[in-house]
């Protein structure tokens, strides 16, 4: 095999997005589209990866870095001036370079390795990777002659009505010998629509020189979507979630309603699990096996163990261990960790606390900076306070403490192991081994009150 280079385009502002993020950086299923693509390329083991960055340069790049060289295009020409700007690193090696869109994002490594391997077998200086669609609008067009040879792309923009009504497009992935890409690079103009450069019309100058130009057609339409503005993405979004979920239901995973199941493309999850409609799974999420997640619930980098149980609860940044039950209604915040058997109840907060095995939360708590031990029981309505309007203290909780209801716990504090708190106290000094503290008002009964009120009645 000769030496395989790829160029992948992703410069532009994308103005049809109408957004302030760079078209190749929105996200299609957690991940940014170019990042989907160069994924899909890695898998391939190229010899070189060159991304043409533009708007967004930096922030492009720090998503690619160490996957992909990077050449500058300081104005957007083009799709053919973008591919030009790795002239410097690519021109004068031997070898067949891929040229792919950024913004291309459900293209599979699969498909690229069969436009590779067919554009050798044709022993073509150029293969487009081209589809039949219902609806081509948008989509450059193949020209192709009375024996169905390709002649030329032609934009939507510059095409005729006769032109327009051909269905098999240019999905803007193509296989080029790399020197003959560059040589007919220099070809190119601008005289169209658009006043661009386009890469298309190195086909059409490929052909004038009698090279070998072919067209390989994939069955698989949806693959080559392109998006150029957020109709197409919610599209995007919609193709790669299927493909998804399909896999983790084929790995063991229930779903009740897996078009109403959203599913980063990183997310991990166990055998037997059970994924009820409305869930949203984001980041590097990993659940294990045996779980039920209901509907509602919203993880983000959450690692959860083995039979937990989630009812619609929010969960960031956080791990849960084995046989936790939570929700409805709880929100674990970042750095959230909840050891195993522990019971967080409807709506209780959780953030930066770590949670000892068999503690319980039961409902109406809020615990942030905290640190509490095993088979602890925090009644409702109790409180790490933990904040002074300026800095945040820490609440430490030993083990087997009973917090009794409506109690404010005033960090920095200590609770010590085996102590309880009355209902209702508002603790502000340590509390020492098997203790029993108590920080409230005596209650004043004030007799016949009520009816010296009614005196003037
Ligand atoms: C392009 C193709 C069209 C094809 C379609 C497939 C051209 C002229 N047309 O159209 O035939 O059917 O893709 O989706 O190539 N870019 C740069 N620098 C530039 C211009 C574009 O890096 O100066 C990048 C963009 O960031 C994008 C990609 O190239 O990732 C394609 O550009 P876009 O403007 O989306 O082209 P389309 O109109 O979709
Ligand atoms: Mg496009």
């Amino acid at each position: 095999m000769s030496n395989q280079y790829t160029i992948v385009l992703a410069a532009g502002q994308g103005t049809r997005m109408k957004s302030k993020l760079y078209k190749v950086l929105h996200p299609v299923c957690g991940k940014p589209m170019v990042e989907h693509v160069v994924g899909e390329i890695e898998k391939l083991e190229v010899t070189k990866i060159v991304t043409v960055v533009g708007h967004g340069a930096e922030k492009v790049k720090e998503h690619l870095q160490g996957k992909s060289d990077f050449v500058m295009q300081a104005e957007q020409l083009g799709t053919a001036h973008a591919v030009l700007q790795a002239k410097d690193l690519l021109e004068n090696l031997d070898g067949v370079t891929l040229v792919v869109c950024g913004d291309t994002p459900l293209i599979q490594s699969s498909t690229m390795a069969a436009l590779m391997k067919y554009h050798h077998e044709k022993r073509a200086k150029a293969t487009i990777l081209t589809t039949t669609v219902a609806d081509p609008t948008g989509y450059g067009r193949i020209v192709r002659d009375d024996l169905g040879i390709v002649e030329k792309i032609v934009e939507h923009k510059d095409a005729s009505e006769k032109e327009r009504r051909i269905t098999e497009i240019n999905t803007g992935t193509y296989c080029f010998d790399n020197r003959s890409l560059f040589a007919a690079l220099a070809k190119v103009s601008n005289d169209n629509a658009q006043g661009e450069y386009y890469l298309p019309d190195v086909i059409k100058i490929l052909k004038s020189e009698d090279e070998v130009v072919a067209a390989y057609r994939m069955e698989n339409f949806e693959e080559s979507l392109g998006v150029n503005d957020r109709v197409a993405l919610a599209e995007a979004g919609r193709i790669m979630r299927a493909r998804i979920n399909e896999a983790h239901m084929r790995n063991g995973v229930t779903l009740i309603d897996p078009a109403h199941t959203y599913i980063d493309v990183d997310v991990e999850i166990g055998q037997d699990t059970v994924i009820e409609p409305g869930v949203t799974l984001r980041g590097r999420t990993r659940i294990g096996s045996d779980c039920v997640i209901t509907s509602g619930s919203d993880f983000n980098h959450a690692e959860i163990g083995d039979r937990v149980y989630v009812r619609s609860s929010a969960i960031e940044e956080s791990s849960v261990g084995d046989d936790v039950q939570i929700g409805p209604y709880a929100h674990l915040r970042p750095e959230s960790v909840i050891h195993d058997k522990v019971k967080i109840g409807n709506y209780v907060e959780t953030k930066k606390a770590t949670v000892g095995k068999g503690t319980k939360l039961p409902h109406f708590i809020y615990m942030g900076d905290a640190e509490i031990g095993q088979n602890v029981n925090v009644g409702c309505g109790s409180i790490a306070v933990n904040y002074d309007g300026k800095d945040k203290f820490k609440t430490v909780i030993g083990d087997n403490v009973f917090v009794g209801c409506n109690s404010n716990l005033v960090a920095p504090v200590t609770i010590h192991s085996n102590t309880y708190i009355a209902a209702g106290s508002t603790i502000t000094e340590d509390v020492p081994e098997e203790a029993m503290a108590i920080a409230r008002a005596r209650q004043v009964n004030k007799e016949g009150y009520i009816k010296n009120l009614n005196v003037g009645k």
